[in-house]
């Protein structure tokens, strides 16, 4: 069975660990506990293939960003999370894909994923920045919610087949 490492990255509050653990163990948690780090692990059965899954829950909040760059260094794929809510949390994924492109050249397994797409009242990033991000980085991005576990499986198993891949 192959192996691969994810890690998954953006803002603080965003909604990192509730995606990863909606995927990874199946449930919604509600309360918010700033994350420092966490691994979960998974065997994916997906097209046929099983695959062992690693995903690297990153902390968001600022006083641990000096470890970005050996996270990055450390994993195969990314998932780069914004929250829909909140249009200035796209800019720390801006940043963290430009520090992914030096670290790891433009060939890098990347997912970028909206989250809380189930609060549509708050809602500050539209469909047609998402468009624009996907069309001029050239990646996949998806509408997600970990609450409703709208689409959550659907970022992870691309993330996943990219990986394969490459
Ligand atoms: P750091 O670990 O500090 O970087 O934050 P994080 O990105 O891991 O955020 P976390 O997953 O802890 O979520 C922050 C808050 O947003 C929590 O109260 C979550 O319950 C909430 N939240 C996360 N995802 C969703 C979602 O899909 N919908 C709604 N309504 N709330 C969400
Ligand atoms: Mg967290």
């Amino acid at each position: 069975v192959r192996e691969f490492s994810a890690v998954i990255l953006g803002a603080g509050g965003v909604g990192k660990s509730a995606l990863t653990l909606r995927f990874m163990k199946g449930y919604f948690h509600e309360a918010y506990d700033p994350t420092i780090e966490e691994t979960y692990r998974r065997t994916i059965t997906l097209d046929d293939e099983a695959s062992r899954l690693e995903v690297l829950d990153t902390a968001g909040t600022e006083q641990f960003v000096a470890l970005n760059d050996l996270y990055i260094k450390a994993g195969r794929g990314f998932i780069l999370a914004f929250s829909l809510t909140d249009q200035s949390t796209l800019k720390e994924i801006e940043s963290l894909r430009e520090q992914i492109l030096r670290l790891k050249g433009d060939r890098v397994p990347i997912v970028v994923v909206g989250t809380k797409s189930d609060l549509p009242e708050e809602r500050q990033v539209d469909r047609e920045q998402m468009m624009q991000i996907s069309l001029g980085w050239g990646v996949p991005i998806y509408e997600t919610s970990a609450k409703k576990n709208w689409h959550v499986k659907d970022a992870f198993d691309d993330l996943l087949r990219q990986m394969r891949m490459r």
